[in-house]
């Protein structure tokens, strides 16, 4: 599916002069996609790798209507040497794949959304920066095409992958955020969507994001659908925090998320040394264990920060700070690790790293 691009020193002059720029998240576009096409009679067919433009698609596409569509969000790192690896993407095909089944998509096999990922990322080598904390961000998406308005499962597909030159996510240090408790809209709800990387969950979210940055927060922090009272996830992060020693994160749900850098940190923390276990904690509970200082640290853990250390937390208007308003030492620890496997500094012990071959 790779191409070589028509020029090849114009398209790398054109990366050279783009990565000398500031890189914020998710602006910054290579000139190519991979796409791929879904229809009962082929299956998934007809993968290649051509020129960036706005998709044709009818304005009847089920994927307009009725959001039936799915993505990952995943990176390339240029290691130290110069190699070019892929961060956990047997785990991020296997995600597309559960989300895929959640949503009536059919799935792509894993095999072909790794040689798409590859091939995007050979062809746009130029585009993944070096600089410390950037990388290349890939966007693999599914669309339902189908132009028909009942609602059903659509009967053809496209597949995409985008890339995006991403800066590092703390520019200005790895510091703490403010979350907001959102005691009345949930995220997710049992038997919904939680579980799957589908459109739909991200705007459910986004009215109470905008209510908690105009109340000075960064983030939401969930509530369970149920009771409102259990901690689910943390904008769209899994949540960590540090209670006596021991790192704790809550067990994933069909309304939580199986985060890949969450499933990182359980299969790395003992490693390092650090005891962590899954268990579920309500709102008073971390409260408390704040206020009484057993617990120390709190963060969000995703692709995009890796480790997001959370400071205070707004509850009710009132704000509880953690750990003195500084991130822990654990939370640092995990971070600079799980980045320090990326460049290639850390041994990947866990065979994470997928080399690209450019
Ligand atoms: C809702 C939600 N929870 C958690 C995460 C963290 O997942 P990952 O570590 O795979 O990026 C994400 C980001 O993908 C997310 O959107």
């Amino acid at each position: 599916m790779r191409i070589e691009p028509r020029d090849a020193s114009a398209h790398r002059a054109k990366a050279e002069a783009a990565l000398q720029g500031e890189l914020p998240f998710g602006r910054v576009f290579t000139p190519h996609m991979v796409i791929a096409s879904w229809d009962r009679e082929h299956g998934w067919h007809d993968g290649k790798t051509v020129l960036r433009e706005p998709l044709k698609i009818d304005p009847a596409a089920m994927a307009l209507h009725y959001g039936q569509e799915t993505f990952e969000g995943l990176k390339a790192h240029k290691q130290d040497g110069g190699r070019i690896i892929a961060f956990r993407l047997q785990a991020h095909a296997e995600r597309m794949q559960r989300s895929c089944e959640r949503l009536c998509i059919p799935p792509m096999p894993v095999a072909d959304f790794i040689s798409a990922c590859e091939a995007i990322i050979a062809t746009e080598k130029d585009w993944v920066p070096s600089r410390e904390g950037a990388s290349l961000y890939l966007r693999p998406t599914v669309i339902a095409t189908e132009a028909a308005l009942g609602v059903r499962p659509a009967e053809s597909y496209l597949f995409f992958v985008l890339a995006t030159a991403t800066g590092p996510y703390f520019a200005k240090g790895f510091s703490g955020i403010r979350v907001k408790v959102e005691r009345e809209m949930v995220r997710a709800a049992p038997g919904g969507l939680g579980s799957a990387k589908t459109g739909a969950n991200y705007v459910a979210s986004m009215l109470s994001a905008v209510r908690a940055k105009k109340e000075g927060c960064d983030q939401v922090l969930w509530l369970d659908a149920l009771e409102h009272r259990y901690i689910e996830e943390t904008g769209a992060s899994n949540v960590f925090w540090v209670e006596k020693g021991v790192l704790y994160t809550p067990p994933t749900s069909e309304t939580i998320l199986r985060g890949i850098t969450r499933d990182s940190i359980l299969q790395l923390a003992p490693a390092l040394g650090i005891q962590v276990q899954e268990r579920r904690i309500s709102l008073d509970e971390l409260v408390a264990g704040i206020h009484s200082g057993a617990v120390t640290e709190m963060f969000g853990s995703g692709t995009a920060a890796v480790v997001s250390p959370i400071s205070e937390v707004m509850v009710d208007g009132h704000i509880v700070e953690i750990g003195g308003g500084k991130p822990g030492s654990i939370s640092r620890r995990i971070h600079d690790e799980i980045v320090a496997i990326h460049r290639g500094r850390a041994e990947d012990r866990f065979g994470w790293c997928h080399p690209i071959p450019c």
